[in-house]
């Protein structure tokens, strides 16, 4: 990774941070709930969607905190589809971020609520957002529940269940990851461009964009799975063998996925240069997205 990017990632991880300490402390519920959702939120992660909308915020707006809150719940949002995937009816996975998974150190139940709570406590968060207009918080709130919900990120992931152990086409298997994956990088891309001003045709541009870098991210993912380090990935390896699941490298090879992983990065990147983006942090994301050891 660049110098540059590395810090810029680190600045905005800290702001991320701070801002999961201001609404997680002052949380009014139950300790055990309380503890379970800080323990994801705080077991780490990339933090790469809220820096990704913070990113495509700034390729068109300059007011920073304008986007900050909406950042968060977008995280809490991953945050929230993590435990749920990998509870034992899912992935069943022990390790997630470095550590054990939610439902090892408290128990299933409680896994199952801090997911809900984080996901329900993301939309409270942007309705109280006091930097954002009534007309601005039904469009966050609208595309971030459509992107996260049964359309989305969900439609995802019970495809991906009824993939398991059974052979699919390219196809399926990119309509699968654009949901499940993609979807949330498309809030977050969309999200930001769209607080920060971004035209109908340049948030047009943007949607393929978006859409290629969940592909990549998720192919990524997915060779990582084989060839990754666990203690660097802070997940199992060979999830998705012991799973039996769909991925690239399962269907193409480790060659074949990198190859096509680079089909998606030049549509990314001529994407970005029709968005008008092209000298934007998001350029640099993009490589990273696509290079990432972790
Ligand atoms: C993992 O996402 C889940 C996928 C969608 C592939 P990340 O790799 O961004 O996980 P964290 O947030 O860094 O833990
Ligand atoms: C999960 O995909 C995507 C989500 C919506 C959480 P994976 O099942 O491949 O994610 P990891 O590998 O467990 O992080
Ligand atoms: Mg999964
Ligand atoms: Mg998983
Ligand atoms: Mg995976």
């Amino acid at each position: 990774m660049n110098a540059n990017l590395s810090e810029y990632i680190t600045k905005y991880k800290d702001m991320i941070q701070d801002e999961f300490n201001r609404y997680l402390r002052s949380l009014n519920t139950h300790p055990r709930l309380k503890e379970s959702m800080l323990y994801s939120l705080e077991a780490g992660g990339k933090r790469l969607r809220p820096i990704l909308m913070l990113a495509s915020y700034e390729a068109y707006g300059q007011q920073i905190e304008k986007v900050l809150s909406t950042a968060t719940a977008l995280e809490m949002i991953h945050t929230y589809s993590l435990i749920h995937d990998d509870l034992p009816a899912m992935d069943d996975d022990d390790f997630r971020r470095g550590k054990p998974t939610n439902h090892k150190v408290f128990d299933e139940a409680t896994a199952i609520l801090a997911g809900d709570a984080l996901l329900t406590y993301s939309f409270e968060i942007i309705a109280n957002d006091s930097l954002l207009t009534a007309e601005e918080k039904v469009s966050l709130i609208q595309m971030l529940a459509v992107c996260s919900g049964p359309a989305g990120m969900v439609g995802g992931q019970i495809l991906d269940m009824g993939a398991e152990g059974r052979p699919i086409s390219l196809e399926e298997m990119e309509r699968i990851h654009a949901l499940k994956t993609g979807e949330l990088v498309r809030s977050a891309i969309l999200a930001g461009a769209m607080l920060g001003k971004a035209t109908d045709e340049q948030l047009e541009h943007l949607t393929t964009f978006a859409y290629y870098l969940g592909l990549i991210f998720q192919v990524q993912d997915d060779i990582l799975d084989v060839t990754g380090d666990e203690e660097k990935l802070g997940k199992p390896v060979g999830s998705d063998e012991d799973n039996q699941k769909s991925t690239y490298p399962k269907l193409l090879g480790i060659d074949g996925a990198m190859k096509q992983k680079e089909v998606y990065v030049e549509k990314a990147k001529d994407a970005l240069e029709k968005a008008g983006a092209v000298n934007s942090v998001l350029m640099d994301l993009t490589d990273y997205f696509s290079n990432r050891d972790h």
